[in-house]
């Protein structure tokens, strides 16, 4: 297939796709809505990360696109109603940062036991403050994670092997990591934490969910991380604690209001705090987080080309089916409306043709079927479903 890729996408993406006999062409930078309409015709597969905006207009032109790569996490710079409309896969990496993450909380974790941003300034500015006062080791000190799921069970295990105590508070069922301890409820976990972390995901209701009384209640000269999601906390409450000393130092790493382009003024009530770690939101910005990137979401793009896998697509039905090794394979996406499985159903078995495996998955208004037979199917079957008004695609494939 025809592959694009923007905004200097990793290399090892690059190997990927040319492994698997795709061309790949390459440019730099993003394009803009007009580019992208002047280029993506004749594009069948397309990679960008988070500078690169798909519009209608843009999926309108590109008439050849079958699937979105977004090498990143966040997908908002994708129109995924119309995409899925268009039966357009789109593809990112959700959790190929996560370790980039709990490395950079458990470095905050030892710098704010150590009190390393006072004392760096402090030598920046020439004033040798050579003291134990406020200085602790983190071994066998308490560590609440709040949030236990991806990011927030690899730091668990992580801050054990350093000899942290974890505990941890989940709004969902979760299994304990080593020795950690679950708690019945976020307020037994403050009452119990020496460091705070937070790890909880994005959904709306987590919208301001730690203030001025999550933080009245966390141990006094305690901690406080958080690198999930800037709107989650009441920055305005958060500094008012750390002026009366009640947390003794703080790491953020995400805020409700960031900077939208580089070198744009970072505004927030929490500069100018001692023993307070600010970092760009960082957490998730490494090489290694880059290739992980790469490596993941060409290998989506390519097990949704070679196999119809839409495992993990963020827009279409997913359905993971088993690697094929012998008969054939059709791929069907259709408006999700009832009888469209005994409809295909009935062309196979017309044609005389005997499935081994068939897997379904529904995702609003679409239902994707992806059905594996051991004999070869004729066009003129595949035409007649291809000309049913619920399909959106149809695409066979054999054995690699
Ligand atoms: N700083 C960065 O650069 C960076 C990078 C990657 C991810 N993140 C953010 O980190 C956060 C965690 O990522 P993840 O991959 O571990 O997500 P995840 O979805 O795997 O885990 C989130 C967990 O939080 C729990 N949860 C949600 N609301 C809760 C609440 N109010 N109280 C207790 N538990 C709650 C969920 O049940 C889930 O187990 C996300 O918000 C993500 O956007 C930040």
């Amino acid at each position: 297939m025809k592959v694009l890729l923007l905004e200097n996408i990793h290399p090892v993406a690059v190997e990927t796709l040319e492994a698997r006999g795709h061309e790949v062409e390459l440019r730099a930078g993003s394009l803009s809505e007009d580019e992208l309409i002047e280029t993506l015709p004749g594009v069948e597969l397309l990679g960008i990360r988070s500078n690169t905006h798909l519009t209608p207009r843009v999926f309108e032109a590109a008439t050849e696109l079958t699937a979105v790569g977004c090498f990143c996490i966040g997908t908002n710079q994708v129109d995924l109603v119309d995409a899925a409309a268009r039966g357009i896969a789109v593809f990112n990496a959700p959790y190929s940062n996560t370790r980039s993450v709990v490395e950079l909380v458990i470095g905050e974790i030892i710098a704010l036991a150590r009190r390393l941003p006072e004392k760096t300034a402090k030598m920046h500015a020439g004033v040798w403050d050579k003291s134990a006062a406020g200085s602790h080791e983190v071994r066998g000190r308490t560590l609440g994670i709040v949030g236990y799921g991806n990011i927030g069970t690899q730091l668990s295990n992580l801050a054990e092997a350093l000899g942290l105590r974890v505990i941890f508070y989940d709004t969902a069922d979760r299994l304990a990591h080593g020795n950690a301890r679950r708690m019945p409820s976020l307020d037994a976990l403050l009452a119990a934490a020496d460091v705070v972390s937070l790890h909880v995901d994005g959904r709306p209701g987590n919208a301001g969910f730690f203030g001025d009384e999550q933080f009245q209640k966390m141990k006094p000269r305690s901690m406080f991380i958080n690198a999930s999601r800037g709107m989650v906390v009441d920055d305005v409450a958060l500094r008012a604690h750390i002026e009366s000393g009640h947390i003794s130092g703080a790491a953020l790493d995400v805020f409700p209001v960031e900077p939208k382009v580089q070198g744009d003024e970072f505004e927030s009530v929490l500069r100018g705090l001692d023993n307070v770690i600010l970092t760009p939101h960082v957490g998730g910005s490494t090489q290694e987080a880059q290739e992980e990137i790469g490596w993941f979401v060409a290998g989506k793009l390519a097990s949704f080309v070679a196999e119809g896998s839409t495992a993990l697509s963020v827009d279409l039905p997913a359905v993971q089916p088993p690697p094929l090794t012998e008969g054939i394979r059709l791929a069907y996406l259709h408006v999700n409306v009832p009888g469209v499985l005994a409809e295909v159903n009935a062309y196979l078995a017309a044609e005389g043709a005997n499935v081994v495996g068939q897997y379904l998955a529904t995702r609003g208004e679409q239902g994707y079927v992806v059905t594996d037979a051991t004999d070869s199917i004729s066009d003129a079957a595949l035409d007649k479903l291809r000309s049913s008004p619920q399909t959106i695609w149809l695409r066979s494939y054999s054995p690699a």
